[in-house]
């Protein structure tokens, strides 16, 4: 038996399976922080005294809060009247072990060597640039613009930021230019973060020249950038370097302390209509839900090294990527670069080259390794994995099973984690000690959340029948408190449906007690993972001058489990491939590539109903060869069939 074969063998078993399912093993439950599963009905009894207990043990606090949580729908406050600093939490309280890794960066050119931080090291960063903001100006309060990839740096701002109360508002490095424009405008920064590029699939990507056009006729007064592929940034006036700032401050900055509902951050992401919404997350009730959801979804131990794959652009990023980690004391690994760079074994030798413990990652990039030679897994001891994690939209059997044999070995939890940007850290899932991992099946509320399947009018469904995920009081610590400067988008988006619960958008069921998700009932699609809104692309491609109307609708896809295909009514021109890469061009000016279209389709005329609303289902059936349905209900029926023909000679 050679080395690995063997490597592979004395690999530690963490589950084992009982009448068709996966179960904890006894090492599991040895070393999982929360293996007794009273753990729920005993939360259950009294949440908040659930949570309070919780965020007095896992957080250090300036000032214990008056208030265990108050409650005035729509708003609701975690630990009111309690005081505390986030990065005071992540950094400065396991400045006992100043020299123990922090974070592993791993670049994606293979002849750049991997960097280590320890606690110290970023502990001495995040000061030095919570100094470089003050610097130029920001305060408690002052909304942050950073667009950067997945650098260090990304780490070392985001937790300045948190130092001296500023609020970052993150944007994901490949949005474009506008996308990032209209974030900055909604949050009104002063500050843009960013980098000179950033290595992609073996190549130099320009950040910059995007971020200099995003900027432009905004409030933003100072750009910093960060030299990451050493191209020649323009420097003086309103352009700042990182590293030349870092020299020329004090290696301490004094933590702001905060109110614990404070607001700590924004994040946009995509609902129902066209303009994105800034989901905005506070500072206590958010650390206590990424604190406490890391340490037992991943049963993240102090010696530990979480992976997480998702980008910090990502509400996944946020908080699994970069802080929760941090707040537990551990090790975080984050890459900058391509799954399959330079060939497809890259991220199985990075988990064995780094010990990766935890790692956790998107159906969408598992689908896309289904499809490999399974050589480029097979050569890597993956035996240091525990816990494997999914994320940000529903797994199918087939992908559950190969995860859990080809990467796990057989040997690790899957945990199937549910949850949204608007709840800031997991809400539904197993936990690795309790169990049990039914492939397709998030799990359970997390303890102390509640949450409920419930039909139209808000009541609750037989177990089994499908129906609407809703939450009930109190809502979660980490669940968002309001939309960025719009109360009424917040209460149309969330609580106008059913009042008094949170109306999460997506449909669920379930089976044996355990909830499974079978995904948005609303116009959100999601992308290889990403959230995109029908309505935010229409409007992108509504805005060429060649069209005059446009529907998107999801097309189910092999890898990314859905793509945007579109159809368009043309005012001038000619329909061709010719007019179809120009709009897919604008929609990567609009909005970024994630969003283009896999195929536009130009039509005549689209089916509507007799008030004018464009019958998505209608177009949806033709696309995935189903008979369209309530054609009755059409103002012009004979628009279907033409686009039946226009669809199916295509
Ligand atoms: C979907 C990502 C099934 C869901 C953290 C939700 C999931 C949306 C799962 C939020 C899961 C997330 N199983 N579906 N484990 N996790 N989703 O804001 O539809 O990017 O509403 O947050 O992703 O996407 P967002």
């Amino acid at each position: 038996m050679n080395k690995l074969a063997k490597e592979k063998k004395k690999a530690v078993k963490y589950v084992t399976r009982k009448n068709g399912v996966f179960w904890p093993s006894p090492a599991m439950k040895k070393i999982a922080f929360m293996s007794d599963p009273r753990v729920y009905s005993k939360a259950a009894k009294d949440p908040v005294k659930f949570w309070e207990e919780q965020a007095r043990e896992g957080l250090t606090w300036e000032k214990e809060w008056d208030i265990g949580y108050e409650e005035k729908l729509p708003y609701f406050k975690w630990f009111k009247g309690g005081k505390l600093n986030f990065c005071v939490n992540c950094l400065d309280r396991h400045l006992n072990k100043a020299n123990k890794v922090a974070m592993v960066w791993v670049p994606e050119p293979v002849n750049e060597k991997p960097i280590e931080f320890t606690y110290g090291q970023l502990y001495d960063k995040v000061n030095r640039f919570a100094n470089v903001l003050k610097k130029y100006g920001v305060g408690k309060g002052d909304v942050v613009s950073i667009y950067l990839p997945m650098v260090p740096e990304a780490m070392v701002a985001m937790l300045a930021c948190t130092r001296i109360g500023a609020i970052h508002s993150i944007v994901f490095s490949a949005f474009s230019s506008e996308a990032l424009k209209a974030r900055i405008q909604d949050g009104k920064a002063k500050i843009l973060i960013t980098s000179d590029g950033y290595y992609r699939r073996g190549k130099p990507e320009p950040l910059l020249k995007k971020a200099r056009a995003a900027a432009r006729r905004t409030t933003i007064k100072k750009i910093i950038i960060v030299p990451r592929i050493k191209k020649k940034a323009p420097t003086g006036g309103k352009y700042l370097d990182f590293n030349k700032e870092m020299e020329k401050v004090d290696s301490y900055c004094a933590p702001e302390i905060m109110n614990s509902e404070d607001t700590m951050f924004i994040l946009y992401t995509s609902g129902t209509t066209g303009k994105p919404k800034g989901i905005v997350h506070d500072t206590g009730g958010y650390a206590m839900q990424a604190y406490l959801t890391t340490k037992w979804n991943f049963d993240m131990h102090e010696d530990d090294l979480m992976w997480c794959t998702a980008d910090v652009g990502w509400i996944t990023g946020h908080t699994y990527a970069m802080y929760g980690p941090l707040l537990v004391g551990a090790k975080t690994l984050i890459y900058e670069g391509g799954p399959d760079y330079p060939n497809p074994g890259r991220w199985w030798k990075l988990i064995q080259d780094h010990k990766v413990n935890m790692f956790y990652t998107a159906p969408t990039a598992i689908r896309m390794f289904m499809k490999i030679d399974e050589k480029w897994i097979n050569k890597y001891d993956l035996s240091s994995i525990r816990i494997m994690g999914s994320v940000g939209e529903p797994i199918d059997v087939k992908s559950w099973m190969w995860y859990f044999n080809k990467i796990g070995g057989g040997r690790c939890p899957i945990i199937d984690t549910w949850w949204q940007t608007e709840t800031g850290g997991t809400l539904i899932n197993v936990l690795p000690g309790i169990g049990p991992f039914v492939p397709t099946v998030s799990g359970r509320p997390f303890p102390g959340v509640t949450k409920e399947i419930v039909d139209e009018k808000g009541r609750p469904v037989k177990p089994g029948k499908p129906g609407f995920l809703i939450q009930k009081s109190p809502f979660a610590p980490g669940m968002l408190h309001g939309v960025y400067n719009n109360h009424k988008k917040f209460v149309e988006t969330y609580w106008k449906k059913y009042k008094k619960y949170y109306d999460t958008s997506d449909g669920a069921y379930t089976t044996n007690g355990l909830i499974r998700i079978t995904g948005r009932t609303d116009d959100v699609m999601k992308v290889a993972g990403h959230r995109l809104a029908t309505a935010e692309l229409e409007n992108a491609i509504d805005a060429d001058k060649h069209v005059g109307e446009c529907a998107i609708v999801p097309l189910p896809h092999a890898v990314k489990g859905q793509v945007p295909v579109a159809f368009v009514v043309l005012k001038h021109g000619k329909p061709g491939p010719e007019l179809e890469k120009r709009l897919k061009k604008f929609v990567d000016i609009k909005i970024g590539p994630t969003a283009r279209p896999a195929k536009i389709y130009f039509v005549e005329d689209l089916p509507k109903t007799r008030s004018g609303k464009i019958m998505r289902r209608i177009l949806k059936a033709i696309i995935t060869k189903e008979e369209p349905k309530g054609l009755m209900t059409l103002v012009n029926p004979q628009s279907v069939g033409r686009i039946k023909q226009i669809v199916e000679t295509q």
